[in-house]
């Protein structure tokens, strides 16, 4: 009998992280899921409870993947982080989507590094969103006035986009490759107002874009699941 493949998937106990855990084990991996509150035991998961802003978390992933190579890991969790103008933004709210964003997965990261490597080629997929994307939040291309995303979703998700690049050009060495993912305007808590895919089809998406890609190809890179982002079929821009 073959061998799974495995996966690590952060915030699965909803949305899309639940959705692509389920993807992922009809596609033939087994997948090691971490989240807050128990999940009841199912197939092919290994269940490892705990918030990703808490260390013990980290260590207790470590501990869980030690002898497992890790051939993908998928930063998932996320919320959506306080308010949209200056005068409303709550410092504490900041502070929480920096420790989620970008403190979480760089640990996460690290916890899973050595069953990373041991796999010989893996992939880290840090969720990001399109509203992360500098230039075309320097061109409004979004929109702000009328979407009124937060200052701690929009500044936090663009230092996780930087933590992808840096993770990527560290362990490119590794033949670890680092991407940031756009999964599309979901239909889930987190979606907005004119939300139109479901978590389950972009779960479906993400496990053919995986199943396909070039494990030769090191390099950053920063993909939307919405081909809508991207009409030249490229990737979004950082
Ligand atoms: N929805 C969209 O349109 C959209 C667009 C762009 C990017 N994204 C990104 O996609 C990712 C998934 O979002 P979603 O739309 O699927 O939202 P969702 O349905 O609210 O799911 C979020 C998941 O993250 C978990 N989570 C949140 N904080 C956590 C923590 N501190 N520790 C452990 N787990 C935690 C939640 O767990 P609980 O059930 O315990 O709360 C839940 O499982 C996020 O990173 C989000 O920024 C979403």
């Amino acid at each position: 009998m073959a061998i799974r493949p495995h996966a690590v998937v952060t915030g699965a106990s909803a949305g899309f992280g639940l959705a692509l855990a389920d993807a992922l084990v009809a596609a033939g991996w087994r997948v090691t899921t971490v989240c807050r509150t128990p999940q009841p035991p199912a197939p092919q998961r290994t269940r490892v409870v705990g918030d990703v802003t808490d260390p013990a978390t980290a260590r207790a992933l470590a501990a869980a993947t030690s002898d497992i190579p890790v051939a993908l890991l998928v930063n998932n969790a996320g919320m959506s982080g306080g308010r949209a103008q200056l005068g409303e933004v709550d410092i504490a709210d900041m502070d929480a989507s920096f420790q989620l964003n970008v403190v979480a997965p760089l640990r996460i990261v690290r916890a899973c590094r050595p069953a990373l490597a041991a796999s010989g080629s893996a992939l880290v997929i840090n969720v990001s969103s399109r509203l992360a994307s500098m230039a075309r939040q320097a061109a409004d291309h979004y929109h702000q006035a009328e979407r009124r995303t937060s200052y701690g979703y929009r500044i936090t998700k663009a230092a996780q986009n930087m933590l992808s690049i840096a993770l990527a050009h560290e362990l490119a060495g590794e033949n670890v490759a680092v991407w940031a993912l756009h999964p599309g305007r979901l239909t889930t808590r987190l979606g907005m107002a004119g939300a139109d895919m479901s978590p389950e089809d972009a779960a479906t998406d993400a496990v053919r874009l995986i199943a396909r890609r070039d494990h030769a190809d090191l390099r950053p890179r920063f993909i939307s699941l919405d081909p809508r982002e991207c009409p030249d079929g490229g990737d979004l821009p950082w």
